[in-house]
């Protein structure tokens, strides 16, 4: 290699030791061979001095032969490990490309950007980190730029560079990158892109791939590599919700009995509680093994062998979770569909569905819409065919145990399979039934969220937004959930109540839902156990849902100790109506006031799994509002409250 670090030559073994601490970047590039995709990933490597010597020769010869650029050196040349592409020109299927630098390792997947290779861009996008949308300075936001983008927001990518290139031919015009900005963000708006930066770049010149552009000096921002090797990744992993799918039993002897499986999500430790699905059986995790030994803990994306304490049935296919953390158990929910096969989708026909490590049989009932890559517009459809997106129904004959697709890449999503052929012919992304899938609800229609008809795990919403927004014209208030969460006698429930009075008072509609109270009735079955509280909590989020939808304020009063659980009901409820205040009211004080006479009985063990006592009790670490009652009065903490929620409820 034309020498990539120092250290190598150096010392050898702290090149290596480096090498390995670094983490890996997945990311995709998208655009056509017109828009300089394969110049830029060519110059990519080059510049970063990652060409092996010999590469480097055959590549100025080729030049000579196939090169486009009139100079002796066409770095797409460097990239062009597929002959038929040298050839015509054109990029034809998903190639990965491994390369890295002193800071960070990197795959590409390099994917075709023409049209009628959509699934190609969908299998090379599905694991990546990142994606590059290339756009030609000269031609702006085209077609295919928007296709990209839907695409790469659909697959719940994070992270996107819009790199503008051949800034060289339109005289590096400031003027012109700023449009091409603003047509972008005007059509992006629409889509859920969370993380985008806008690069000028002319790749050909390497003016800002690996180097800072001198013809730019108005850009002050960072060329692509140091972007690429910068951009933070490491909260993109989803470390909440654990899934472990059991991919494999292993049983070397009788007194061995471990599952193998990949961590999908979550972090999983020796002594967690742990419930399997769909037995719904618990058990503790023993130890976490791996071919290097035992772990103390285990994050995505490590294979491991679990044990457990238990005797418990388990096998392939199977999911271990948390039990104060449970997936969607579902045989009926709703997907945005990429349609792989030439032959088109036929709805009630036999597929199987493959989930994880689960095979199901299952039928696809209805092909709710189409969406149009080009416009993002929906149309109606009766059938998808190849490299077309939509959005169906499914049905299967067993309960899968998934997530909605963005919440958990890893087990929302799934494949179709022909069961003749055994080939994969769809690609599917569960949706969450409280939202549109990558807000393509927003474009040509007036929904903008929408129920699932046969919804994952709930009743069937027949109220769409309008109408709740209609109600909420008619009760002159914006629907919010105010969620206390606190220790068993902070003074939540006194809070709640006096906030009510005051909101009656003030003219605004609002109701309470207390713990205790709802313990009565509704929740009477459930105990303390974690995973009954997660219950718990899920069934006090559905309703409060249920009631903002009515047009309510509603006012939550439940211990609610568990992160997961509060994050579960924000997502219930929705982020936007969700409103979390953390009474914070210190154990021993508490304690000291102990009004029930509880903290008592749980010192002296009559009550087991105790909050603050004998169970813990997780402080939010963002809350909406953190109310620390020590000093203050009932009357003082309600009109904070009361303060930082006007501008939410006002109409
Ligand atoms: S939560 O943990 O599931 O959110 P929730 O708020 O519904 O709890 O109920 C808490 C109330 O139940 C407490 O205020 C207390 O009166 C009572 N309680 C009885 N046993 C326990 C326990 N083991 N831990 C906490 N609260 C308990």
């Amino acid at each position: 290699m034309s020498h990539q670090s120092d250290l190598i030559a150096t010392d050898i073994e702290a090149y290596l030791a480096q090498h390995e601490r670094k983490d890996l970047l997945r990311f995709l590039t998208c655009g056509s061979v017109d828009d300089g995709k394969s110049t830029l990933i060519g110059r990519l490597l080059y510049d970063s001095k990652l060409i092996y010597e010999d590469q480097l020769e055959a590549m100025k010869k080729d030049s000579v032969r196939h090169g486009t650029t009139d100079t002796e050196f066409d770095p797409a040349l460097l990239t062009d490990g597929l002959k038929a592409e040298r050839e015509q020109g054109i990029t034809i299927d998903v190639a990965y490309r491994y390369f890295s630098t002193a800071k960070r390792k990197f795959i590409i997947a390099d994917t075709p950007g023409h049209e009628q290779y959509t699934r190609n861009m969908a299998t090379g996008a599905s694991t990546c980190d990142l994606a590059i949308i290339l756009i030609d300075a000269r031609a702006g936001v085209l077609t295919q730029t928007r296709r990209h983008s839907f695409i790469v927001s659909l697959l719940g990518i994070k992270h996107i560079i819009v790199a503008v290139n051949k800034m060289d031919l339109v005289d590096y015009s400031q003027e012109v990158f700023e449009r091409i900005v603003k047509d972008y963000t005007g059509f992006a708006a629409r889509l859920e892109l969370s993380d985008v930066h806008f690069l000028p770049m002319a790749a050909l010149n390497g003016d800002n791939v690996v180097r800072k552009s001198e013809h730019m000096p108005w850009y002050t921002g960072s060329p692509l590599m140091h972007l690429l090797e910068h951009v933070y990744i490491a909260s993109d992993a989803n470390l909440i919700d654990f899934r472990f799918p059991v991919q494999y039993v292993n049983r070397p002897n009788p007194d061995f009995r471990g599952f193998c499986g990949t961590v999908a999500s979550g972090v999983v430790r020796p002594g967690d509680e742990v419930m399997v699905f769909p037995s719904r059986k618990t058990s503790r995790v023993k130890a976490i093994h791996t071919f290097e030994g035992e772990l103390e803990q285990a994050m995505p994306p490590l294979a491991v062998t679990l044990t457990l304490e238990d005797e418990i049935d388990v096998s392939r296919g199977d999911m271990f979770v948390h039990p104060n953390n449970i997936p969607l158990i579902a045989t009926r929910f709703e997907a945005m569909l990429v349609w792989m096969a030439e032959d088109p989708l036929q709805p009630d026909k036999q597929y199987f569905i493959k989930q994880t490590t689960n095979t199901t049989p299952g039928v696809i009932t209805d092909v709710r819409y189409r969406i149009d890559v080009n416009t993002l517009h929906r149309e109606d459809a009766a059938q998808l065919t190849l490299n077309e997106i939509g959005r169906c129904a499914f049905a299967l004959e067993k309960p899968i145990a998934c997530d909605p697709y963005r919440k958990n890449r890893a087990s929302g999503a799934f494949v179709v399979i022909d069961r003749l052929t055994n080939n994969t012919i769809g690609a599917g992304m569960i949706i969450d039934r409280n939202q549109s899938f990558g807000s393509v609800g927003s474009f040509g229609s007036v929904e903008s969220v929408e129920s699932v008809g046969s919804g994952l795990n709930g009743p069937n919403d027949s109220m769409d937004p309008t109408n709740s927004t209609m109600r909420e014209q008619a009760l002159q208030q914006h629907a919010l959930t105010v969620w206390l969460t606190g220790l068993s006698g902070s003074g939540k429930s006194s809070i709640a109540e006096r906030l009510e009075q005051r909101l009656h008072t003030e003219g605004f509609h609002a109701y309470r839902l207390d713990g205790d109270n709802l313990r009565l009735g509704l929740n009477r079955d459930l105990a303390f156990s974690a995973a009954d509280r997660a219950e718990n909590i899920r069934r006090i989020a559905e309703v409060a849902r249920l009631f903002n939808q009515a047009g309510l304020i509603v006012l939550v009063s439940v211990i609610a100790p568990f992160y997961a659980d509060r994050h579960h009901a924000a997502e219930i409820i929705g982020a936007d109506r969700f409103f979390e205040v953390y009474v914070d009211t210190p154990l021993a004080v508490c304690e000291a006031r102990d009004v029930k006479g509880l903290y008592h009985k749980a010192r002296a063990g009559e009550i087991p799994d105790f909050t603050g006592i004998s169970s813990p009790y997780e402080p939010p670490p963002a809350p909406a509002l953190r109310l620390a009652t020590v000093g203050h009065t009932v009357e003082e903490s309600t009109q904070a409250v009361f303060q930082a929620i006007m501008a939410r409820i006002r109409l």
